[in-house]
């Protein structure tokens, strides 16, 4: 991870609105500086971190199926690797939960799922929210104990998800008043999508360099088969 992206990073953090309140957090003050070893902040946040992550796998797994039906092979393909991406953010809060000696509490939720057209648009709304507000909150958190493996695994999250916002706002701007002749489009494409194990880096050619994110070797990328 590179200082300066870590400088920007924080400088958005530190102007951007607070979007949710971590209520256990509200009531854990530090009375020093010296950060509580137990990490119950970092846990709030690694808590709260593994339900959007679970959520936002389940939506895409939601969007794909809905892809396939309407006969959008490669926008479900999108939507799959993406799903996949964010169970790797899940799992990784999971590991961590697991090291400070937590269990990841899971939550039962219904999503939403619409046409695919409609699919994209609330693609790019969603993580468009978790660049701007949902991460820079957490990292501002996480801050505070200095659980580096917690740190840097947000990071890892907050700019997969960037990747996810970048692809998926190519499509959906330009898929407003002629979806059908973007389809057709997209669908005549030959995509291959790969994601990174370690990180949830997502691309969408074959890997000739390490991870653009967590700079681990081409090995950890995962090529995703086309869903059916
Ligand atoms: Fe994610
Ligand atoms: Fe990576």
């Amino acid at each position: 991870m590179d200082g300066i992206s870590r400088r920007k990073f924080l400088f958005i953090s530190a102007t951007s609105p607070l979007v949710f309140q971590l209520n256990a957090l509200a009531s854990q003050g530090s009375k020093s500086n010296e950060p509580d070893l137990n990490y119950p902040r970092t846990i709030s946040v690694l808590q709260e971190a593994f339900k959007v992550e679970m959520i936002a796998h389940k939506i895409y797994v939601g969007y794909t199926s809905k892809a396939l039906s309407e006969e959008y092979p490669n926008i479900a393909y999108l939507f799959h690797s993406f799903s996949y991406s964010e169970n790797i953010h899940s799992d990784n809060y999971k590991r961590i939960l697991a090291k400070l000696g937590h269990e990841a509490e899971s939550i039962q939720t219904e999503i939403q799922v619409y046409d695919t057209k409609s699919n994209l648009q609330e693609a790019a709304q969603n993580e468009m929210r978790k660049i701007e507000s949902t991460y820079p909150v957490f990292i501002k958190e996480l801050e505070t104990e200095a659980c580096e493996e917690a740190i840097i695994n947000c990071m890892y999250s907050w700019k997969s998800h960037q990747q996810h916002e970048q692809k998926v706002k190519e499509i959906a701007n330009l898929s407003g008043i002629f979806f059908g002749a973007l389809s057709s489009h997209i669908e005549g494409l030959k995509l291959d999508f790969y994601v990174c194990r370690v990180c949830g880096s997502t691309i969408d050619k074959a890997p000739h360099f390490p991870c653009v994110i967590c700079n681990r070797s081409m090995s950890h990328y995962h090529k995703i088969e086309m869903p059916v």
